[in-house]
């Protein structure tokens, strides 16, 4: 029998292709960019499974385009460039790596806001600089971390990740989401759920750990930024939509807040005019899950999930396993 085709949109980790070359056929797209639309779907023709990354769109004119795949596996936790109901309504498998980036995640947003409350990025440049005249006792001040309030926007396992880390510092952990947690969860995690509005309003730092979806898009937008504190160091490690980007450009420059620590954007690989220019911003290219181990996990589950497909077995992590039973593609 021959075995599955499978177009893979980027060199991902050893780990992965090598578990995917001993069961399929494997194209590795050459070239250290993403492919367009286009060259994703051409390199796709008359495959069986597609493993991307989230730099590829796949909406349902690239699944019509290529009716030979029956799955594809993202590399990624988030799945927002992929059109889950396209995928359904063509009987294709959707599946992502939710599970296993969670704890390098927690660990970045929790380096940001330690970056941006002591505005570490700045010091290390004026060191560099060689312009630092000596021990100041004005110079670099920042915000305390320890004993702050902290405001989780989204308390899924990232977010009860950074509240694990918040309680080392003693911080005042409050969360919102729009499915609170168990009482004796937000207990064991030190933390209070409150209401958006007043989580904004309240919080010295605020993390936010939704995934993008319409009702989060903007979710914080010109207005919530004025709701927070003139002192709040906001972070961003989920997706750039959910913060209106050219909004919150305008809330640091107004001093509407005191910083940000971002390391997604609206338009990736862009930022907003104005934002790289911010001396409170501390701006990172969406490194959350970047460590050696996590990526290796990563790019193993999305390849098991490939695996499990074609031997019949139940991908480990499927985002509509109703296509196992239904489809029309097998
Ligand atoms: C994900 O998996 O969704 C992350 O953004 C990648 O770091």
């Amino acid at each position: 029998m021959s075995k599955p085709q499978v177009f893979v949109s980027r060199k991902i980790p050893e780990a992965g292709l090598e578990l995917l070359r001993q069961h399929c056929d494997v194209y590795v797209w050459p070239h250290d960019r993403a492919p367009t639309t286009e060259e994703l779907i051409a390199e796709s023709k008359g495959k069986d499974a597609l493993v991307c990354l989230l730099t590829d769109k796949v909406d349902a004119r690239a699944l019509a385009a290529v009716p030979t795949l029956k799955i594809i596996a993202n590399v990624a936790v988030g799945f927002d460039n992929l059109d889950v109901a396209a995928g359904s309504a063509a009987g294709v498998l959707m599946t992502n790596t939710p599970g296993v980036l969670d704890e390098t995640t927690s660990d970045l947003a929790f380096a940001l806001l330690m970056a941006v409350a002591r505005r570490l990025v700045e010091a290390d440049k004026l060191v560099r600089s060689g312009t630092w005249t000596g021990w100041g006792i004005l110079q670099m001040l920042g915000h305390d971390v320890h004993h702050a309030s902290l405001g989780i926007v989204g308390f899924g396992r990232i977010g009860r990740g950074v509240a694990k880390r918040a309680q080392g510092f003693s911080m005042k952990v409050n969360y919102y989401d729009a499915q609170p947690v168990p009482p004796d969860l937000a207990r064991e995690l030190g933390a209070s759920y409150l209401p958006l509005d007043e989580l904004l309003s309240t919080s010295d730092f605020i993390s936010v750990h939704v995934p993008l979806l319409p009702e989060t898009h903007h979710l914080i937008d010109a207005a919530a930024l004025r709701k927070m504190k003139p002192s709040a160091i906001l972070v961003n490690t989920s997706r750039g939509p959910v913060v209106d980007e050219a909004a919150l450009v305008q809330a640091l420059r107004e001093g509407v807040i005191a910083g940000a620590g971002l390391d997604v954007y609206e338009q990736e690989p862009k930022q907003a005019p104005g934002l790289a220019e911010l001396p409170n911003v501390v701006v990172l290219p969406h490194i959350g899950s970047a460590s050696f181990a996590t990526r290796d996990k990563m790019a193993v589950i999305a390849a098991q999930n490939v695996i499990a497909y074609f031997a019949g077995e139940n991908p480990p992590t499927a985002l509509n396993p109703e296509v196992l039973r239904s489809s029309s593609r097998a």
